[in-house]
């Protein structure tokens, strides 16, 4: 199915061939680009394509691998990198700006401390919206950079035991990993405290994939039978206190001597930044692959934005096809964009202090049925209501 005009909010927005068929896009977009030290680089035309970044939290990576991907694209980049400089602190809705970029840019990526950001902006805005980080909900793009590089390092994405260590409960990689790899066909082994367990609702996912999920709290022994070993950084921000930070922080950190249990073809990936939970005697050990995975995140971007685009998909492009000033394209072509949107139901305004609804009061609160229960349309958490 054509990706034009979709949105990107979380990964279960995109079917598995989807997935597969970008990945083989983002390798075209490699070689294009001459990321594996290829002498000839084509030339980048210039493509009539312009990216909002709306960074309302800090990035670095997701935010210039997102510009370089545009850049490369031969398109133009605008954005912020910082809330304070934008109208958010004269208290505008995520709404208004969405519908406001809309008429600036082509294509919107947001990254925001709340739950459902992304999919408010998504919702108001005409332009195709990608989801870079929604508080600790999901993270998508940096799913799709794994699976790049885990399929390129060990040359599949099933029958693997992966192993998501660390912050597991506030980090929203691996909200998106888990699932992602559990429909891929992979097993998940969860390695953390117990004050940062995975939650249910994710753990439910992959059990629903039919793969299974442990839940152990020692990287020591948990290492020996792993393919796959995905590092995260404790998350501070999104702790309640100081103390609750304090109690686990360096609970869950990777050293040379547990490396030495691992399996010989096993990887190490990490979304980086990295705090101290990998050990820096780790970086020189070629099943390391973490700075090679953050390389990748610009093939990758540049492949989800050429099908969100709908622009040509060789790095010799034509000048995409103008919608005119004013004009709305991608979401309202409906011969090209199939929405399958998951039923939602009224309810009383989520609980979670965490979710966009807790901020944004015009919003109606909206849930999903989902297990015999009720979980918010925006913040996905059961807690809502
Ligand atoms: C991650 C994030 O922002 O969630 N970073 C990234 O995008 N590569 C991980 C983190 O901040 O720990």
């Amino acid at each position: 199915m054509s990706l034009k005009g979709k949105s990107l909010i979380s990964l279960s927005d995109f079917s598995q061939q989807d997935i597969l068929d970008l990945l083989d896009l983002a390798e075209k977009m490699a070689e294009a680009i001459g990321f594996d030290g290829q002498a000839s680089r084509a030339p980048v035309e210039p493509l009539d394509c312009i990216l909002a970044t709306l960074f309302y939290e800090p990035s670095t990576r997701t935010r210039l691998s997102f510009e370089s991907a545009m850049l490369r694209l031969g398109g133009q980049v605008l954005g912020f990198a910082d809330a304070n400089t934008s109208s958010a602190t004269k208290g505008e809705t995520l709404a208004d700006t969405a519908r406001m970029i809309s008429g600036y840019a082509d294509v919107i990526v947001i990254r925001h401390p709340l739950a459902g950001s992304a999919k408010v902006i998504s919702e108001y805005a005409t332009v195709p919206v990608i989801n870079a980080g929604d508080g600790a909900r999901e993270h998508p793009t940096q799913t799709l950079t794994d699976l790049f590089c885990i399929r390129r390092e060990l040359g599949t994405l099933s029958g693997l035991k992966v192993g998501l260590a660390g912050d597991l409960k506030y980090g929203r990689t691996v909200h998106s990993l888990a699932p992602a790899m559990a429909e891929l066909g992979s097993d998940i082994v969860c390695v953390s405290p117990e004050q940062l367990r995975m939650p249910t609702e994710v753990l439910n996912k992959v059990r629903a994939a039919g793969q299974q999920v442990t839940e152990v709290s020692d990287l020591e022994t948990a290492i020996a039978e792993l393919d796959v070993l995905y590092m995260t950084r404790i998350q501070r921000e999104r702790f309640p206190s100081q103390e609750a930070y304090d109690a686990v922080k360096g609970a869950c950190n990777l050293t040379p001597q547990i490396m030495a249990r691992a399996k010989e073809g096993m990887r190490v990936l990490h979304p980086l930044p990295r705090v101290d939970e990998i050990d820096t005697g780790v970086d020189g050990d070629r099943r390391a692959a973490y700075f090679r995975q953050a390389a990748g995140g610009v093939p990758v971007r540049m492949a989800l934005m050429a099908l969100l685009l709908g622009v040509p998909c060789t790095h010799n492009k034509q000048t995409r096809q103008g919608a005119g000033f004013g004009q709305s394209y991608g979401p309202s072509e409906p011969d090209e964009v199939e929405i399958v949107t998951e039923k939602t139901v009224p309810g009383p305004r989520c609980n979670n202090a965490k979710c966009i609804t807790s901020v944004e009061g015009q919003l109606e609160p909206r849930y999903y049925e989902r297990g015999g229960g009720l979980v918010c349309a925006y913040c996905e958490m059961a807690t809502g209501g």
